[in-house]
């Protein structure tokens, strides 16, 4: 797809995904299309089932604009992927939403203060570091913890980045 077109897509599916990940109750589901997007387009992340994503921050989160430069995420950084597909025939579906929550030190020695938490396009949270299936986002972990010198942000390939 064009950047347009997948640019066009999101658009049509925005308002559905918001809805569906704002029946999770979860806080920041319903609010971080308010936030800064940091991806100039749609594009496709392999690492998040094959989807369209798109990359926000919170206003706490916001050196996420200097990308590998920096430094640790403050606490209370919150990063917000949500997701899309789609099918060869052109139909847009509906993906879960990733966060990234940074929490108080010695919340989590294993996944460095973050909570990840995966939510479906129901609303149902499939699990959250630390919560109920936790089991379920262990991968989160272990991935992301492969920048771990850059507070396991990978951030997003050069050609999406919004400055
Ligand atoms: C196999 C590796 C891998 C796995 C597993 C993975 N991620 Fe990621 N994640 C990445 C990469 C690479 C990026 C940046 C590029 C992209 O979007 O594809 C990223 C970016 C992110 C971002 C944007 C912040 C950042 O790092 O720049 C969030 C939020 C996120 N992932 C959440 C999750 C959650 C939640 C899970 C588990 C449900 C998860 N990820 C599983 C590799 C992974």
């Amino acid at each position: 797809m064009s950047a347009a077109e997948a640019t066009g897509a999101y658009k049509c599916i925005q308002g559905t995904l918001q809805s569906g990940y704002a029946k999770s109750g979860n806080a920041w589901a319903g609010q971080y299309t308010a936030w800064k997007n940091y991806s100039n387009q749609p594009y496709v992340s392999d690492t998040h089932g094959g989807r369209y994503v798109n990359n926000y921050a919170n206003g706490r989160g916001s050196n996420y604009s200097q990308y590998e430069n920096a430094g640790p995420a403050p606490v209370g950084t919150v990063l917000a992927k949500d997701s899309f597909s789609v099918s060869p025939a052109g139909k847009v579906g509906a993906g879960p939403l990733f966060l990234m929550e940074k929490m108080a030190a010695g919340f989590s020695s294993e996944s460095g203060d973050w909570r990840y938490s995966l939510i479906l396009p129901n609303g149902k949270v499939l699990g959250e570091t630390g919560g109920a299936g936790g089991d379920k986002v262990g991968f989160c972990i272990d991935c992301h913890l492969a920048v771990e010198e850059q507070d396991s942000r990978f951030y997003l390939p050069d050609e999406y980045r919004v400055q």
